[in-house]
């Protein structure tokens, strides 16, 4: 389940200095006709089929990605983070390649788009306390005066997030649950506050309740801080409660995108159909008892 590429992609966000205060306020991401092939030959195949689409923040918004396994979505995600040379086709932030940036504007991109993977467990290393995280992320991307204006806004952010300071700091990331290591992952979206979170199945290894909990906190960062993130799921049931903007992809193209209430309400592609037929009937009492999981459709 683990994926050291994640932990590489925490690392790579990191790599940048602090950067001045961003003046991209109004920056947008953009992926322009993605394409991506890996190998060649009969072999090869095609991950992502002309994709293209626009995050902006005005305003902040949850747009989810949602489809099948081995349908594109991580490679999308790490093509938008920078990390996957696509092959052909482009992601912009403020117009620019984020493959081209200047030191300046890369480090820019790496502190305003942020990554959640699926799986903290991979990005915390075992031999350290979880407080190592954050001093990363403190010393790397932010310009917090001192130590103690940064222990304070540590904590702020882990109590943001409904943790104890008292009951996560100083523990090493096999004492905590996974329901809180993924909530530090955001406590540290909230002490760094990014204009945009790329968060690629964060929550397919949390139970009902403790997803339900990750989603309101990031319904709450839009809200209350104007981060728009990118939510790439196959939990339908995830994508309702959060409602905003749906994109389906189905064998690397986007087959259908809009608002929530409006795709789930009047699917116009066969693919959504089906993936909506999966649905049980809307039932409040249920929602959360049972996965809506469409990992399984042909
Ligand atoms: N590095 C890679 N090398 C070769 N094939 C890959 C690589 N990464 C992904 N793929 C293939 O690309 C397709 C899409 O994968 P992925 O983006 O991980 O889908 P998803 O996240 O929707 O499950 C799959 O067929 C997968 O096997
Ligand atoms: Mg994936």
């Amino acid at each position: 389940m683990t994926e050291p590429a994640d932990a590489k992609a925490v690392r790579a966000a990191e790599t940048a200095v602090a950067a001045e205060a961003p003046d991209g306020a109004g920056a947008s991401i953009r992926a322009e006709h993605l394409v991506q092939r890996f190998g060649s030959g009969r072999g090869a195949v095609l991950a992502v089929d002309d994709v293209s689409f626009e995050l902006d923040r005005e305003p902040a918004r949850i747009v989810s990605l949602v489809g099948q396994s081995g349908s594109g979505k991580s490679t999308i995600a790490r093509q938008v983070l920078g990390l996957q040379r696509p092959t052909s086709g482009a992601v912009t932030y403020g117009g620019k390649d984020v493959l081209r940036l200047n030191r300046k504007q890369r480090s820019e991109f790496r502190r305003n788009v942020q990554p959640v993977f699926q799986d903290p467990y991979a990005i915390f290393n075992p031999f350290y306390r979880v407080d190592r995280v954050f001093w990363t992320a403190v010393r790397k991307l932010t310009d917090l005066p001192n130590k103690r204006a940064a222990d304070e806004a540590i904590r702020d952010s882990l109590r943001a997030v409904k943790l104890q300071p008292e009951s996560v700091l100083g523990r090493y990331p096999h004492q905590l649950s996974g329901g809180q290591r993924q909530r530090i992952m955001l406590a540290r979206i909230h002490l760094l506050r990014p204009q945009f979170v790329i968060a690629d199945e964060p929550t397919s290894m949390l139970d009902a309740q403790t997803r339900r909990g990750f989603l309101d906190i990031l319904q709450d960062f839009r809200v209350r801080y104007g981060i728009t993130t990118l939510f790439i799921t196959h939990d339908l049931s995830s994508v309702h409660y959060l409602g905003g903007d749906i994109m389906v992809i189905n064998k690397g193209r986007i087959v259908e995108q809009g608002a929530v209430a409006e795709v789930m309400a009047a699917p116009s592609h066969d693919y959504t159909r089906l993936l909506l037929a999966s649905v049980p009937a809307p039932d409040p009492d249920q929602r959360w008892t049972e996965r809506i999981d469409i990992g399984q459709i042909r």
